[in-house]
């Protein structure tokens, strides 16, 4: 536990964190202090004076609280009349050259600025003169997109090119109202976290081509998830709606803070990947290739699995670690080795030594903890012998070519439980399809040994069953989420005397955990 400190804001004696600033001191306890240029992952760069407040009895009297530690005994003044004075000053200040047009600006309903004027402001213009003109719609890089008149200069995104990825592609040129936020000539902003920069801006300079004018933030549902697209799972908002008449479909992903995993960040490939939950679906049952009922498919799946004398069961690396507890248990129900071979799912050498990790797979380790063997030699050993693979949405079109799958394939009947069309589910004897992570709930274990559990987001006009269940109705013992999770306590001391819904938001460290026995 952090020292705690005692002070006074408005007179009011609060209790805070000491040594914090006093935007994040106070603002633990519910009190905004309004800032523009500060950010917790940036540190405070004190140039917006946005965040000024007043120390009654202080030496001197006026600090920006960005950069002043909350201390013992402290008397903040926030609501002084002097005080917002000054908060109206620097709105008015910020406000003489940005074009207000609201309405038709993508920031619209997440902008500080507006915020901000609603709450300190709410003043009409006293400017007689005309705006300044700048830049509009420039094209920065990464899908970055600048607004250089909606820009209040306070610097986040240079810093976060200075700071973060250390590429510095941003700097602020010239002086006064001639000052500008651009990229160096020639040199376009090229780092894999860069489309970050739009989420920092506190107003609409920074827009993202991806998702500008897509969706009125306000009418998106943000929902809590883990991002799949590797073995970091960074947490990330899902940003997700349901127009009239249509399906409920993925906007875009945000970076959600969590400090154990990925702080305030994630990067621009796993921001993209929504695209995949939305796109490339397999949404039909097919038997033969032909469309079925999906209860026709499981009597047809259960009478292939009877008269196999060899069924193979192959796993994604990225189920959730209840699908796999349940699709072992029918494994073992069956008689069918299982493997979780996914060589393909690793990109060697494309990882950094910040978010990005080689492993494209959420649950590699989750593979590790079930003993799935995921060798090579061992799944073509199999492969060879089996004459039913029941393959439970792995994409071996990542780890080898049509033609090679072909050949493998030839003497071998297919049931594919899918979420994503791929060679294989084209092979496919019997096609189920399968929900996508952002339409179930489940937990995973990181590259670093953090179990984390995510929710189910999205709800689909017509909602697909996921892995664990699918294994269910093919004959798998785990009927239930209670069944799974005692397996689950079983493989994992750490969850022994507690719920899933127990663990700590930020996820459980098993390396922290004496009893673990976990080894990622
Ligand atoms: S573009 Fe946004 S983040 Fe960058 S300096 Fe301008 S307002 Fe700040
Ligand atoms: S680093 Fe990995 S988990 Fe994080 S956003 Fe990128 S792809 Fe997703
Ligand atoms: S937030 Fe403190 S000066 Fe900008």
């Amino acid at each position: 536990m952090s020292d705690m400190v005692k002070l006074f804001v408005n007179g009011v004696e609060v209790e805070v964190e000491a040594g914090k600033n006093l935007i994040d001191a106070v603002g633990a306890v519910g009190i905004e202090i309004p800032h523009l240029c500060y950010h917790p992952a940036l540190g405070a760069d004190g140039n917006c004076r946005m965040c000024l407040v007043g120390i009654e009895d202080g030496r001197p009297p006026l600090v920006p609280a960005c950069k002043t530690p909350a201390q013992e005994g402290m008397k903040v003044l926030l609501d002084a009349e002097h005080i917002k004075k000054i908060q109206r000053d620097v709105m008015e200040l910020e406000l003489i050259n940005h074009p207000i047009d609201c309405p038709v600006c993508d920031q619209a309903g997440e902008c500080s600025l507006q915020d901000y004027y609603m709450d300190y402001d709410q003043r009409e213009s006293r400017m007689t003169v005309a705006q300044v003109n700048k830049n509009k719609k420039m094209d920065f890089g990464c899908g970055v997109v600048h607004d250089q008149e909606r820009c209040v200069l306070c610097g986040r995104c240079v810093r976060f090119c200075r700071e973060i990825t250390k590429t510095g592609e941003l700097g602020i040129i010239n002086r006064t109202d001639e000052s500008r936020v651009n990229i160096f000539p020639g040199r376009p902003l090229e780092n894999r976290y860069a489309v970050n920069v739009v989420d920092l801006c506190p107003v609409g300079a920074m827009t993202s081509s991806d998702f500008r004018f897509q969706q009125r933030v306000w009418f998106l549902k943000k929902s809590p998830g883990i991002c799949h697209g590797c073995s970091k799972g960074c947490n990330i908002t899902i940003d997700h709606n349901r127009q009239k008449y249509e399906d409920d479909i993925i906007y875009r992903l945000r970076p959600r803070l969590n400090q154990q995993v990925n702080g305030y960040f994630m990067c621009d490939e796993g921001r993209l990947s929504y695209k995949q939950q939305n796109e490339n679906r397999v949404t039909q049952v097919l038997i033969d290739k032909s469309e079925a009922s999906i209860n026709d498919a499981i009597q047809s799946c259960l009478a292939k699995i009877e008269n196999s004398s060899s069924p193979l069961i192959l796993v994604s690396p990225n189920c959730s670690l209840e699908q796999l507890v349940a699709i072992k248990a029918l494994a073992d129900q069956i008689d069918a080795p299982i493997s979780g071979y996914s060589d393909g799912y690793i990109k060697a050498g494309d990882g950094d030594d910040y978010l990005i990790q080689d492993d494209k797979s959420a649950n590699r380790a989750g593979l590790n903890l079930l003993e799935i063997d995921t060798t090579k030699a061992k799944f073509e050993e199999r492969l060879a012998t089996a004459d039913l693979l029941i393959n439970f949405d792995n994409d071996l079109s990542l780890s080898y070519s049509d033609t090679e799958l072909k050949e493998m394939l030839s003497d071998t009947v297919i049931i594919a439980l899918s979420s994503q069309k791929n060679y294989l589910t084209d092979l496919a004897n019997i096609l189920i399809p399968l929900a996508a992570y952002s339409e179930y709930a489940g937990s995973l274990i990181n590259c670093d040994n953090i179990l984390q559990t995510f929710d189910k987001a999205l709800s689909k006009n017509a909602p697909l069953d996921d892995a664990a269940i699918v294994a269910a109705k093919l004959g798998g013992p785990m009927k239930n989420a209670t069944d799974i999770f005692c397996e689950l306590q079983k493989l994992i001391p750490a969850l022994s005397n507690t719920e899933l819904q127990n663990i700590p938001a930020e996820g459980l460290n098993l390396n922290n955990s004496e009893a673990s026995n976990v080894t990622a």
